[in-house]
């Protein structure tokens, strides 16, 4: 090929990707595209004459790609959609935002009780399913936008958590299974993750005591013979510790709410505060020995083992 030509084609697909950048700014900026896109076609074709011809090819195209990169940044990020008016109420409701949820019990699946499984998923899925059913017509009608708190737990085996985690799974299906079917009725659906917060159940150390004695009054005896109490009040301690160790800005989820309601084109998942990003890393892209093992460090710092399994141990420890 000739270097003219070859020339030519390079400057061309450097304009074309550019161009294709600025463009897809400006039409997601608040500017009035069309002569905006004017301005900048007609900018791009000066810098493109000008480096050709006044310059030799390699040092053209160099100047030509600096130039691009300039004029691509003198368009505006996106700005989030403004609250007032228009962004919040058009002619339905503009975001519906899940918030409701408890977590009812702490402690190993098998020592969890059926009402702590059921009152779970009575609050964390059926609430959220019902109130969603309800309001969702008139986000349909505004095309708004339905952002949901779940739980990393919903997401990841959190040891102890068997009865929220398993709520909060259905959860997560449901709202992104919405997502795909919403795409029709142009309503963007998001869902929130936090990482651990001191928030009103969690901190209330009553709550938690009065579940825990709930579960021991309700274990039966087989149970309870096979864990022994010291099991279930070290499980209590070490939730006690972990729920210590939550942090009380709430910001990084206020924040991600109100992304997902104004942000033109919102996430499918904010993973708001520390380690949760990672957590999800280490689950999704570690081997499954890696991710376990960081689970159980992390949540299961147990020294006392289940009273049958000290048994045993002696007993082999006899022999
Ligand atoms: N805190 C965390 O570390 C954390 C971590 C991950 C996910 N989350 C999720 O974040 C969301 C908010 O929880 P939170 O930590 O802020 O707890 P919270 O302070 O206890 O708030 C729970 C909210 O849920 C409402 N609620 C509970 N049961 C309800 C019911 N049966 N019907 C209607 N509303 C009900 C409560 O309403 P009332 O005030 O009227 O009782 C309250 O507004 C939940 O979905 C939770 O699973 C929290």
């Amino acid at each position: 090929m000739e270097e003219s030509a070859l020339s030519f084609w390079m400057y061309l697909g450097v304009m074309s990707v550019f161009f294709g950048w600025t463009v897809k700014r400006i039409l997601a900026s608040e500017r009035s595209s069309a002569p905006t896109l004017l301005v900048y076609s007609a900018l791009f074709l000066l810098m493109e004459s000008l480096c050709s011809f006044c310059l030799p090819t390699c040092v053209g195209l160099g100047v030509f790609c600096a130039a691009c990169w300039l004029i691509m940044g003198t368009v505006a990020a996106a700005k989030p959609l403004p609250v007032e008016g228009k962004a919040v109420f058009i002619t339905g409701l503009w975001g519906l935002v899940n918030n409701a949820g408890v977590c009812v019990n702490f402690g190993d699946a098998e020592l969890s009780l059926m009402s702590n499984y059921r009152g779970c998923m009575e609050v964390n899925f059926f609430g959220t399913l019902e109130v969603t059913k309800t309001f969702l017509p008139l986000v349909r009608q505004s095309q708004g936008r339905l952002v949901t708190i779940s739980s990393p737990s919903g997401e990841q085996p959190f040891p102890c958590l068997a009865a929220y985690g398993a709520s909060k799974a259905a959860l997560n299906l449901f709202i992104n299974t919405l997502r795909h079917e919403l795409k029709l009725w142009d309503v963007k659906v998001s869902i929130i993750l936090p990482s651990s917060y001191k928030t009103g159940q969690s901190r209330n150390v009553e709550y938690w005591e009065e579940q825990y004695k709930h579960l021991i009054e309700n274990l039966s005896l087989s149970l309870m013979e096979e864990y022994g109490e010291e099991y279930l009040l070290e499980t209590k301690q070490l939730f006690f510790q972990f729920a210590e160790t939550a942090t009380e800005d709430l910001s990084p989820v206020t924040n991600s709410i109100a992304e997902a309601l104004l942000s033109r084109q919102p996430k499918v998942r904010y993973y708001a505060g520390q380690g949760v990003g990672l957590m999800y890393f280490i689950h999704c892209y570690l081997p499954v020995s890696i991710s376990d093992r960081f689970l159980q460090k992390l949540f299961m710092k147990k020294s006392v083992l289940p009273r049958a399994l000290q048994k045993h141990n002696n007993n082999n420890n006899k022999k």
